[in-house]
């Protein structure tokens, strides 16, 4: 179980997140969305122990996590709006990087399995520096799932992706949430919030202005019109 109780974020004289609290269990998986500076990347920088909050307090399975730790980054896979790659290294060398970092076991195999199962099997021993932005990405989320995390926090994953890499990239999601991994997922591809969060919060200036369920059987129309009331005010 991943708790953030009342945290509070102020950067200089601005107040970038309000209050905020959310639990987050293993199995799980929400949407966080909202308009642009809402504050969604720096909740998740906070709560993976990349930033320190202000105020308020992080608990993972019951612990409190007090500063940027190893441990916290294994076991919680992020992808940010950086990729954490190295453009001089190769896919396979990247990833072994990687996996000696957060002591993977059976590197090489594990490697070999996530390279093909992102479809970069065939480029695994080019250097990354030529790679589109959609292959960065691929190897992005390659990294992300290596040290067999418990909880993904995905800050728009799926950005710059093509249509096949979406539903693959859909596709792990709902293949590791089944596994009883939590999945936090900030997007702004509605389409993709649907199909594959079962939990909403809207995030607007810094406080949580609303949270609920996902029917799975809810169309794009009325969940987007849901979401402009919401962020109106209406
Ligand atoms: N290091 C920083 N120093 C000063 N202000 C910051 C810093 N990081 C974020 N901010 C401010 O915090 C606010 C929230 O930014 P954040 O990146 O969390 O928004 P976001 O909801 O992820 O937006 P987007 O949808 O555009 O990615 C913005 O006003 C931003 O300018
Ligand atoms: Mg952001």
């Amino acid at each position: 179980m991943l708790e953030l109780k009342n945290i509070t974020k102020v950067i200089g004289d601005k107040l970038i997140l309000r209050n905020f609290s959310l639990t987050l269990a293993r199995g799980e998986s929400v949407a966080v969305i909202g308009p642009n500076g809402a504050g969604k990347s720096t909740f998740f920088k906070l709560a993976v122990g990349l930033m320190q909050p202000t105020s308020g307090e992080i608990h993972l399975n019951q612990a409190q996590i007090k500063k940027k730790s190893l441990l916290l980054q294994k076991k919680i896979g992020y992808l940010g709006h950086e990729s954490f790659l190295y453009n001089a290294l190769t896919p396979r060398e990247n990833l072994v990087f990687y996996g000696k970092l957060y002591k993977v076991k059976n590197i090489e195999e594990k490697v070999a399995n996530l390279l093909k199962e992102v479809g970069l099997h065939y480029f695994k021993d080019i250097p990354i520096r030529s790679f589109s932005r959609g292959m960065m990405q691929r190897l992005a989320i390659a990294r992300v799932l290596l040290a067999d995390p418990e909880y993904l926090f995905l800050d728009e994953p799926h950005t710059g992706l093509d249509q096949e890499a979406v539903s693959l990239l859909n596709r792990l999601i709902e293949e590791r949430q089944r596994e009883g991994i939590g999945i936090l997922l900030i997007s702004h591809d509605f389409e993709q919030v649907v199909s594959v969060c079962e939990r909403v919060l809207v995030l607007n200036k810094g406080r949580i202005i609303e949270e609920r369920q996902i029917d799975s059987e809810e169309g794009l129309m009325p969940f987007k019109n849901w979401y402009e009331a919401v962020v109106s005010g209406k």
